[in-house]
């Protein structure tokens, strides 16, 4: 059943903006993109917004509906009172380029800090061998699609500017407990992690996880287990030996 939707987008660029107001016919069965593309189809064609999938697996249409940090391709109509008005503004954390876009380069940034995955020297026979456990292990975090919800919605950088040049945010948090679990990665991540990545300054709200649409459990099975392992290597007394004496 068709109907007309009320629209609140924001538009502006760098230099400001504000909520524009539309209303544009919709059918039930429609996602907020649906909404947002017959806008820019019919009555707003600069209308800058970024997709690329259309099935919430690129992770370019993020933004927030209402207020609250969603891909809008996976954001169904349907979950709103057809007479409601729905409110789309770009991600807060990033500045914007223009309307619905945002300049991510944050992420990239903190993706290049990284170090990439340092295996050993291969095995006689030219093979590299790991339990199936460790494989299962790092599959849950590989799900991620890089769509930087959980970074816009962490309260450590989403109002403080400051915060940035020191914390990687949850997205990469992800990364470093991935490949500091995983058995053939040669660098000690965690050294990293609780340094330049800044993982003492997460507070364990969990707002991350509640956003994430894979559904990684990025707080219970990345954060914590790493802000863990980050304690285990501080109170071990090998390498608070080592400290002291300046090998480690
Ligand atoms: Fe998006 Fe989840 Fe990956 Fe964060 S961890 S970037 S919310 S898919
Ligand atoms: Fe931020 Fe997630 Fe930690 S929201 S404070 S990284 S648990
Ligand atoms: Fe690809 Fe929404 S358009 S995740």
């Amino acid at each position: 059943m068709g109907y007309e939707l009320k629209m609140r987008i924001w538009r502006g660029d760098r230099s400001g903006g504000d909520l524009g107001d539309y209303a544009v016919e919709v059918s039930e069965g429609e996602v907020v993109l649906d909404a947002i593309h017959r806008v820019q189809a019919t009555q707003a064609g600069d209308l800058a917004v970024r997709w690329n999938c259309k099935a919430g697996k690129c992770g370019s249409c993020s933004a927030e509906v209402n207020g609250r940090p969603a891909l809008m391709c996976m954001t169904r109509l349907s979950d709103f009172d057809p007479a409601e008005t729905i409110t789309v503004t770009p991600m807060r954390t990033f500045p914007v380029i223009r309307d619905l876009v945002t300049d991510v380069s944050f992420n990239y940034e903190k993706a290049r800090e990284l170090p990439s995955f340092a295996p050993p020297p291969r095995d006689a026979d030219g093979k590299r061998r790991m339990a199936q456990v460790d494989v299962e292990r790092g599959q849950e975090f590989r799900k991620c699609i890089e769509c930087f919800l959980c970074q816009n919605t962490c309260h450590v950088v989403r109002d403080h500017e400051e915060n940035k040049p020191a914390f990687a945010g949850p997205r990469f948090f992800l990364r470093y407990a991935e490949l500091d679990m995983h058995p053939l990665d040669t660098h000690d991540r965690r050294q990293l992690a609780q340094g330049a990545a800044g993982l003492g300054m997460c507070n364990i709200t969990k707002c991350c996880t509640e956003v994430c649409p894979e559904n990684i459990k990025i707080t219970d099975n990345a954060i914590i287990p790493m802000k863990e392992r980050v304690a285990d290597r501080k109170f071990d007394p090998l390498v608070w030996l080592g400290n002291r004496i300046g090998i480690r």
